[in-house]
């Protein structure tokens, strides 16, 4: 178990970068993830984890890949139903078998199944616990849910008193280190949908300067016109303290390059 949290959580800083690129398991091909073979997989090495479902893991990611694997491990629903009622979406045995660094699964405090969705984590954490194989609570918010500290909190600390691990939870601007401190696992901030560079850089700035353990995001850089160097950028701000403007520089002075050399090719 703590190896394998090691491996998520890089012991030098204790925080994790992680790219999540699992949103297909609900929604189908994703803007960004049409050809995961092709515009993730020069990213995953960047990556201290990835969270991906166990069908791209089987059929894109190459065996010798070396980044640790969060594998999605809940499902069911598609976007044309209601989301919560997921039920465990893989075998422990076969989540050992692709040696895994932790599983995650989806829990709707609020949700209209609210109870089943509790249920599949402190399922999975039972099972992780035979395995040695750890377990990610992730904070869904329903359509009519707030994305508030006080909703966070209450999601968080259930995930965490339930027996996961770690816990993936959205970032709010008012008070969210209430949310950090209140939990007793480390959380690592959700990125959300795209945003303008600077903001999803200065989000997940404020997400670790206020007690986040690192940051889990997907859209936010597999939709941005450059991912690789939105990824430097995150990297920068979570692993080594850059600041936002800093690391906003990293990602234009790049752009900038790049949209030079294409102008001259
Ligand atoms: C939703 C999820 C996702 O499927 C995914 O990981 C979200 O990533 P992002 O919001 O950064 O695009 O866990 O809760």
């Amino acid at each position: 178990m703590s190896n394998r949290l090691a491996r998520v959580f890089r012991p030098q800083t204790g925080r994790t970068v992680m790219l999540a690129i699992d949103h297909g398991y609900f929604q189908g091909p994703t803007t960004g993830l049409e050809r995961v073979d092709v515009s993730i997989l020069p990213l995953v090495p960047l990556a201290d984890a990835l969270m991906c479902t166990r069908g791209i893991l089987r059929s894109v990611v190459p065996p010798s890949t070396r980044t640790p694997v969060v594998m999605r491990a809940s499902g069911g629903p598609s976007i044309l139903k209601e989301l919560s009622d997921e039920q465990i979406a893989i075998d422990i045995e076969d989540a050992a078998r692709l040696n895994v660094a932790a599983l995650a699964v989806q829990v709707f405090i609020g949700g209209e199944h609210e109870t089943q969705s509790v249920h599949n984590m402190t399922r999975l954490v039972d099972l992780g616990l035979r395995f040695g194989i750890p377990v990610m609570g992730v904070t869904a918010v329903g359509k009519q849910l707030t994305r508030d500290a006080k909703y966070l909190r209450l999601a968080c600390r259930i995930c965490a008193e339930l027996g996961a691990q770690f816990v993936k939870t959205y970032y709010c601007d008012e008070d969210f280190e209430t949310v950090t401190s209140s939990c007793p696992v480390p959380i690592v901030m959700a990125g959300g949908k795209k945003l303008p560079e600077l903001d999803a850089l200065t989000m997940a700035h404020r997400a670790v300067v206020e007690g986040a353990a690192g940051v889990d995001m997907g859209r936010n850089i597999f939709q941005s016109d450059i991912p690789d160097v939105m990824m430097r950028a995150v990297i920068a701000l979570v692993q080594d303290g850059a600041r936002p403007e800093d690391a906003l520089e990293i990602y234009r002075s790049s752009r900038g390059a790049r949209s030079g050399q294409s102008t001259r090719s």
